[in-house]
């Protein structure tokens, strides 16, 4: 039963907002590190991290100092004037990620619009595609966002059902196929290929080891740029700075988001070579918010909290750890089937049929036990706490979500 503090934010939200969302009936009021506590004071692991914007752990004392300080210096002068931020940002993160190049944006969706506009006047300016021709190739299963750009591109009925007409210039190919693209890159008009390293919304799909090397090669060779969309899988949450890392590759347009800000503001960022981002020439493209000072001041110390504090070793140990006792306990488990990801973005797969409820009850039961994580794709539960866990939090953590599975056995 819900306590009646709970139930008076969960009516007011039901009466005046919009019904785009199902969450877990959970209020929650603060949050510190790994951890939230619900309007009722019940305290929680936090392992969604805010679908990986809060890789940093809630509320990282410099994350928020930055975003204090500059708030009463100056926050936003839209790019009409120069500041004196955007260019020590700038200048920050492409040393960081080593480009030549950021366009800052806010959300990941603008980021992956950015990205497609890019390749889109690349193809045409640079490759030599003819006028409206150029082709962006997806894959099955990706997710980046819910503008009309990026549900285009989704073979996702509940992202896609009556909200066409959809944008043209696009080709949805299977995931981890790389037969088929090999198939795709033949069309000369084809100017990029987007896709996530591992699949998040999906349900953490993670392709086969050598399939992002041979994609990637694969569009050098047949001059189409690769656009890593990395919003979820970047900035540590793999265990690397970001997934392609892994994989010994540096893609040709990099998007970034979430973890950008450490869940403090919304900061996104495309970074890219000369020749591509400077395509783009003054009024093509812009945001009244992308590159304030306030976000560009948060993201600098957002990016040094996560080297500075070792985040990628972290995400890799206690990924390794997750996996590790997951798997030990799935060898005779009747109601767990799988459990894969890479760093600390995991996932395990529930023994059900996928239009079952069962996932959704053990999230309420995680939660009832005091782990806040939720279900994607009904029959897959997304396990990703901030990078911050220590050994002894996440061994906390795993001991409640094994006992919890348990219950759900028979
Ligand atoms: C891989 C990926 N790209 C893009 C996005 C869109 O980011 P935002 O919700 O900030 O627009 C998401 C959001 O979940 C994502 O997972």
């Amino acid at each position: 039963m819900l306590k009646d503090s709970s139930s008076f934010y969960i009516n007011l939200e039901d009466k005046y907002g919009a019904h785009n969302y199902h969450p877990l009936p959970v209020v929650l009021r603060e949050g510190k590190g790994i951890y939230l506590w619900d309007v009722n004071d019940k305290k929680y692991f936090d392992f969604l991290s805010a679908y990986s914007a809060v890789n940093q752990g809630h509320c990282h004392p410099s994350i928020i100092k930055a975003l204090k300080d500059q708030s009463i210096k100056l926050t936003l002068t839209s790019r009409a004037f120069y500041n004196n931020i955007l260019g020590e940002y700038e200048k920050f993160i492409t040393d960081f990620f080593g480009y030549d190049r950021v366009l800052p944006m806010n959300t990941g969706v603008e980021g992956g619009e950015t990205a497609v506009k890019l390749a889109r006047k690349w193809a045409y300016e640079v490759k030599g595609v003819s006028k409206n021709k150029a082709k962006i190739i997806f894959v099955t299963g990706n997710f980046w966002g819910r503008t009309l750009a990026a549900i285009s591109s989704s073979n996702d009925p509940t992202s896609t059902t009556n909200f066409g007409p959809f944008m043209p210039g696009y080709e949805i190919i299977p995931y981890n196929d790389i037969d088929a693209l090999k198939k795709s890159l033949k069309d000369q008009n084809v100017a990029a290929f987007m896709v996530e390293p591992i699949q998040g919304e999906a349900g953490v799909v993670v392709p086969d080891d050598s399939y992002l090397k041979k994609a990637f090669d694969l569009c050098k060779k047949n001059n189409v740029l690769f656009i890593a969309d990395e919003v979820q899988t970047g900035i540590a949450r793999t265990g690397k700075m970001i997934c392609c890392d892994h994989y010994g590759f540096k893609p040709d347009i990099l998007i970034l988001g979430k973890a950008l800000s450490g869940g403090v503001y919304p900061v996104s960022a495309v970074l890219s070579s000369n020749e591509i981002m400077l395509t783009i020439k003054p009024g093509e493209h812009g945001s009244t918010y992308g590159g304030n000072p306030l976000g560009c001041k948060v993201a600098i110390a957002a990016l040094k909290v996560i080297r500075d504090e070792n985040l990628c070793e972290n995400s890799l140990l206690m990924g390794n750890l997750f996996r590790k006792e997951l798997n030990k306990y799935i060898e005779t488990s009747k109601i767990v089937n799988l459990v894969r990801g890479k760093g600390l973005l995991n996932a395990i797969v529930i023994n059900d049929s996928q239009d079952s409820d069962t996932a959704w009850k053990i999230c309420l039961k995680l939660k009832e036990n005091g782990l806040l994580a939720k279900p994607t794709h009904e029959n897959i539960i997304r396990f990703a706490p901030p990078l911050i866990i220590n050994k002894t939090q996440m061994n906390k953590a795993i001991k409640i979500i094994i006992s919890t599975l348990k219950i759900f056995e028979y």
